[in-house]
């Protein structure tokens, strides 16, 4: 196995290269920070695990553009160990602080059913957020069909598992630098 590469042969094609992340990252908090302008600070509320990548991205680009940033974590359960979403949203960590008259914004991986993000948004604004946005870097077409109002969004991808740049399967594969479909094969022997 070449170093660092251990993955490639279970990759079957590549959806959204580290270029276009890279890209993409910084449209997006240019324009978050042009929105917010006039915001004294902004608080990423980051949905473990799947948003590590991007949030630390986001983060940084908004320390160029944008207003100061502060950032906080969440972890809620929405997917089991397979593919497919369970419904249920769980909290497996809570904010650690208090959030009222602050203004934030929800940094997540991928939106696909929305369940998990529109159950995230009630939750933040009953505790009191001045706004709450949402920058997401993936989007499925299934988002569509729920009211989410994701103002800010990297890229539409089809209806498909991806893994990469922070999502897993089976918590692997968060580290690859994009992002991608993988071989049937690796389903079979899981
Ligand atoms: P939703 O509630 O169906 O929108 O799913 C939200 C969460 O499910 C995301 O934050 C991801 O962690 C996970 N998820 C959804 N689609 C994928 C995927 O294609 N690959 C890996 N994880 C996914």
């Amino acid at each position: 196995m070449a170093e660092g590469t251990w993955y490639a042969g279970d990759i079957d094609r590549v959806i959204v290269t580290e270029d276009q992340i890279r890209a993409k990252t910084e449209e997006l908090a240019k324009q978050i920070a042009a929105d917010y302008a006039d915001a004294d600070s902004l608080l990423l509320v980051g949905v473990l695990k799947g948003a590590l990548m991007f949030m630390a991205d986001i983060a940084r680009a908004l320390g160029r553009y944008g207003p100061p940033v502060e950032v906080e974590f969440m972890a809620v359960s929405s997917y089991g160990q397979g593919t497919t979403s369970s419904g249920v949203v769980r909290i497996l960590k809570d904010l650690d602080r208090d959030i009222t008259g602050r203004h934030v914004i929800v940094v997540e991986d991928i939106v696909d059913s929305g369940l998990t993000l529109s159950w995230l948004m009630k939750y933040l604004r009953s505790r009191s957020a001045a706004s709450v946005d949402v920058v997401a870097l993936l989007r499925k077409p299934d988002a569509v069909k729920v009211q989410v109002p994701v103002r800010y969004v990297g890229f539409d991808i089809p209806s498909e598992f991806v893994v990469g740049y922070g999502l897993d399967f089976d918590e692997r594969y968060r580290e690859l630098p994009y992002v991608g479909v993988l071989k049937p094969e690796v389903y079979a022997r899981s």
